[in-house]
């Protein structure tokens, strides 16, 4: 990155309209897990196993936003934010997951909502961002196909107590993650370390999404709704082997785009025999109708950046996975948390997304993107980071990709699932013993590049 990164008034122009955001999520920030009659989530359980995150942190006070959401909002005007990207959490609208509704938790919301509307920022909630209520876990979880139905209900209650003042809405949070980290390896909530017994819960949230859209919908005449999905342009390194390599590259872009991009885009899965699944009804799990469901139109694709994915063939050529990942030999700028900045992966997977799906691709909102980098307020790796995403977004509308927004992870440093408290996505510094908050540099630099790209 040069020098001149550092001056926000020269970033690229975005089109007119274009939307300035920010990102968090409720288990990441909220703190009050009983709060006014709030239900468990499943994180609220996976924290207390001993091991599960590093040093034994928990969501428990995380950023107490449940407090201070007020002063949260300030800092979002102060900021100049178009919009604000937040989740719901499951169960602090309905505690067990289904039935009773309780009505503190939503009012929560509420008046977040109305805060927002009041500082001109427009609220863009999440559905689920992995907090899922632990009743509903102890029923199978999203390994439980019922789990779709309650979501698609849950959807409901909120629509229609939000919908009047919400617009924008996401539904799902990166399922992709979700199913391999809950549920595949084990090192997120809910912890089962399944492997490619995982598979069923990609297709039930899946599912999920596809009943919420409806139910959205259906409470929201005008409603906008969108899926947030991580996505990765899969890399192969400069010595890879032709045919076995690139087996792996494609492998794992169909396990971790394609599975969840093609069926809600195109209206069907990949070819998934490389994961031993032969069979177009997975056994049982994808039934008539699904499809239709999952594919019903969308106004928008949330896509989550961070990084290009390198792979190459197993070494263990009886592996259970048809990829070994890998890292490149690029002496690439890394983050704390080692993952490589590579800008110009951003505008790799907007072009690719638009390639794959051509008119079927809705307008692309870029729904998280953002580095973790050393506690302190002087960021100036944070900001090369920043203005480097946002030109290789500019990048990409110049070749022809309807990107419509941008949400910057994070706002607020915050509860960084099994990492605890150590890695630090914020604009705003969090001092966790005392909740205070102090905007770093990228905070007053993403101020500045929202205001130049207003005049
Ligand atoms: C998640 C966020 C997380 C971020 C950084 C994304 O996968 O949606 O919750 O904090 O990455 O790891």
């Amino acid at each position: 990155m040069t020098t001149s990164s550092i001056d926000a008034t020269r970033s690229p122009r975005l089109p007119a309209g274009f939307v300035w955001g920010a990102s968090t999520a409720a288990y990441q920030i909220e703190g009050a897990a009983e709060a006014d009659g709030k239900g468990a989530s499943i994180w609220d359980t996976f924290v207390r196993r001993p091991g599960a995150v590093r040093d034994g942190h928990t969501g428990d006070i995380a950023c107490d936003h449940h407090r201070r959401f007020e002063e949260d909002v300030a800092l979002m005007r102060r900021l100049g934010l178009d919009a604000y990207r937040f989740s719901l959490s499951w169960p602090r609208v309905l505690p067990a997951g289904a039935g009773r509704v309780e009505p503190r938790g939503l009012d929560f919301y509420d008046r977040l909502v109305d805060s927002l509307l009041d500082a001109g920022i427009e609220p863009t909630p999440t559905l689920f961002h992995w907090d899922l209520p632990q009743a509903l876990e102890d029923g199978g979880g999203w390994l439980n196909r019922e789990t779709a139905h309650r979501f698609a209900e849950y959807a409901t209650v909120v629509a229609e107590r939000l919908g009047d003042r919400v617009t924008r809405w996401i539904t799902l949070n990166e399922p992709f993650v979700h199913m391999s980290f809950g549920y595949g390896f084990g090192v997120h909530a809910p912890g089962h370390a399944l492997m490619l017994d995982a598979l069923p819960v990609a297709h039930h949230q899946l599912l999920g999404h596809g009943l919420a859209t409806a139910a959205l919908r259906a409470a929201v005449p005008n409603a906008q709704v969108l899926i947030a999905n991580n996505c990765t342009p899969v890399r192969l390194r400069p010595d890879a082997r032709r045919d076995e390599d690139a087996a792996a590259a494609h492998a794992y872009d169909v396990l971790h785009n394609r599975l969840f991009n093609d069926p809600i885009l195109s209206g069907s899965y990949p070819d998934l025999s490389a994961y031993g699944m032969t069979d177009s009804s997975w056994g049982g799990v994808v039934r008539e109708g699904d499809l239709a469901t999952i594919s019903a139109p969308l106004d928008g694709l949330g896509v989550n950046y961070y990084n290009p994915t390198w792979v190459t063939a197993p070494a263990d050529p009886a592996a259970a996975l048809p990829f070994d990942l890998a890292e490149p030999v690029e002496p690439y700028e890394r983050t704390t948390f080692d993952w490589p900045v590579v800008p110009d992966g951003l505008t790799e997977l907007l072009t690719g997304l638009q390639d794959r799906y051509g008119d079927r691709l809705p307008p692309v909102w870029i729904t998280e993107n953002g580095c973790s980098q050393p506690a302190g307020l002087h960021d100036r790796a944070r900001i090369d980071y920043l203005a480097g995403h946002i030109a290789a977004i500019a990048r990409a509308v110049d070749l022809g990709v309807d990107v419509r927004g941008y949400f910057t992870w994070s706002l607020l440093d915050n509860f960084e699932w099994a990492e605890g408290y150590h890695q630090r996505f914020g604009l705003v510094e969090v001092d966790f013993a005392t909740g205070r908050r102090t905007p770093r540099d990228s905070f007053g630099w993403y101020r500045d590049l929202i205001a130049s790209q207003r005049s």
